[in-house]
């Protein structure tokens, strides 16, 4: 007798300050809050079938644990990928990114401003060389589009 696979999972990581969404500077990143965005997660993790494990943490070493565990559930095929927003630790943390490099997970970097168009400083990143895709600017929506993506990245 088979046992029938388990369900894979997308992890959806949120760094510091974006527990303030819907609050937090609006005209930058709406009016939409963590907990609407974790339910745009859900329905898109539903579309494909996958379960949701989503996250919020304002400390660095949290997101870097959150990582090792996505890398767990990798190693034992049970990953679709990681979304991460890192918020400002993006522009900071080399942790994050040796992280990343360490577990090898399949990682969208997602931003919901357009960082480009804001202050230089927000201009670097430490997470995109590792990586696979980046996306930033398409407000909230842009979690659903990353996960859609996800699809493309499956065996
Ligand atoms: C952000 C952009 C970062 O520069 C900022 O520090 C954030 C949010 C975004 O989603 O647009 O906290 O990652």
């Amino acid at each position: 007798m088979t046992t029938a696979p388990s369900t894979k999972t997308v992890v959806v990581l949120n760094g510091p300050n974006l527990n303030l969404l819907g609050t937090r500077e609006p005209a930058v990143y709406g009016s939409s809050t963590l907990a609407d965005v974790e339910q745009l997660c859900r329905q898109a993790c539903a579309r494909h079938g996958w379960t949701l494990d989503f996250r919020q943490s304002n400390h660095e070493g949290d997101l870097v644990d959150a990582i090792h565990e996505a890398g767990r559930l990798q190693a034992q095929g049970l990953l679709a990928g990681v979304v991460l927003n890192a918020g400002a630790y993006t522009h900071t943390s080399v942790a994050l990114l040796d992280a990343i490099k360490g577990t090898a997970v399949p990682l969208v970097e997602l931003h919901i401003s357009n960082v480009f168009a804001r202050e230089a400083f927000r201009h670097h990143s430490y997470i995109s060389p590792a990586a696979r895709a980046v996306m930033c600017g398409w407000g909230v929506q842009g979690y659903a589009m990353a996960i859609d993506g996800l699809q493309h990245w499956q065996d």
